[in-house]
């Protein structure tokens, strides 16, 4: 049985379980779905060990990378993450939906989500974004979902548009 970790409206983000890497490695491995990760797209040897990390994650900080269920299909379109923005102390939000469940909403409702659960359950006060000027969906999510533009910054070893977002009444 599979463990909820957040629930939306139309989205579920739950735990991995040991069949599900063979279940999402195809959307890993589209190009136009992996336009814009750094390394661009995954094997699915690579899609399974970044899980098994993940899980691994899970349990050490608490918080992770977790597939994103479409309840009323009971199918996993990507996955959410919350993690620690490459070498900072930054926690960032990030997300990768498979390409024919784009523009209908979802990457924004899984990003609002995870992020509540972040400054309510797990009391972190600030999460970032960010992304290559040219990805506009990304970014497009950081808007739809109220976060702050900061301009640019670097990492990845790329200038990156980079966004925040506070808890309420943090500092
Ligand atoms: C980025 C991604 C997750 C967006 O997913 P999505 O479910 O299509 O996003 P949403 O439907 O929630 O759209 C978010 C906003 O972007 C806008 N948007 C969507 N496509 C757009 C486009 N081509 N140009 C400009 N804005 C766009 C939407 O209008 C929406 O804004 P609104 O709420 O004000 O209308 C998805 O495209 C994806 O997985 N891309 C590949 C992986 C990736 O690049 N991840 C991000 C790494 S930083």
């Amino acid at each position: 049985m599979s463990c909820v970790v957040l629930e939306s409206e139309r989205l579920l983000l739950r735990k991995w379980n040991d069949e599900d890497a063979a279940a999402v490695e195809d959307i890993y491995l589209k190009p136009e779905v992996m336009e814009f990760i750094p390394g661009g797209v995954w094997s699915p040897e690579r899609t399974a060990r970044v899980i098994a990390r993940m899980r691994e994650l899970d349990v050490e900080q608490g918080f992770g990378f977790y597939p994103v269920v479409v309840k009323s299909l009971g199918k996993i379109i990507g996955h959410c993450r919350l993690g620690f923005l490459e070498q900072t102390p930054e926690i960032e939000v990030a997300y990768v939906l498979d390409s024919p469940y784009w523009g209908q909403g979802y990457a924004s409702e899984a990003a609002r989500a995870m992020i509540d659960h972040g400054f309510l359950r797990l009391n972190i006060l600030r999460i970032v974004a960010v992304a290559f000027p040219e990805n506009v969906r990304s970014i497009g999510v950081m808007r739809s979902i109220g976060m702050t533009p900061l301009g640019t910054a670097h990492h990845f070893g790329a200038t990156l548009v980079k966004y925040e977002a506070s808890k309420a009444g943090a500092a």
